[in-house]
């Protein structure tokens, strides 16, 4: 579990420095509860708090594609969740960092499906 934070410190680390480097685009979003994020590459998923995480985490195994194709209530993203670390080997996630990313794929991967991929 510190392995995967270490992780995604470390990512978040490498980013900065390319950033003083002014290569790469690195924008903070704010959604309307007031919670915000970094984001600096988060591919195809939409832009708001809780995507790079939800990628650094999503994207170890599998384009984050496989995700934004989904459409799921927030029950139905919690069984992918339980799904990916017992039968396909995710490590488990913080409480934190699991809430965060449930909140995100519920709310903009909802059964409405708001931002499906559009190609
Ligand atoms: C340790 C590897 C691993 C990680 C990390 C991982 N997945 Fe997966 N995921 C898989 C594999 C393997 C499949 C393909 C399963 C299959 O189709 O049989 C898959 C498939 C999926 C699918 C497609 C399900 C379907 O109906 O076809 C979704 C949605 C998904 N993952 C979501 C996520 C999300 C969200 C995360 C991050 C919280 C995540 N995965 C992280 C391994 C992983």
């Amino acid at each position: 579990m510190t392995k995967t934070r270490a992780t995604r410190h470390a990512a978040l680390a490498l980013a900065a420095l390319l950033t003083a480097g002014a290569v790469w685009a690195e924008i903070t979003v704010t959604d309307d509860q007031g919670r915000t994020e970094v984001i600096y590459d988060v591919g195809v998923l939409h832009p708001m708090p809780g995507a790079q995480l939800t990628y650094d985490f999503c994207t170890a195994c599998h384009s984050e594609m496989i995700i934004a194709q989904q459409g799921q209530t927030r029950e139905g993203w919690d069984e992918i969740l339980v799904w990916m670390v017992d039968e396909m080997g995710m490590g488990e996630l913080y409480e934190e960092d699991r809430e965060m990313i449930l909140d995100y794929l519920a709310t903009y991967y909802s059964p409405d499906r708001p931002h499906f991929p559009q190609n």
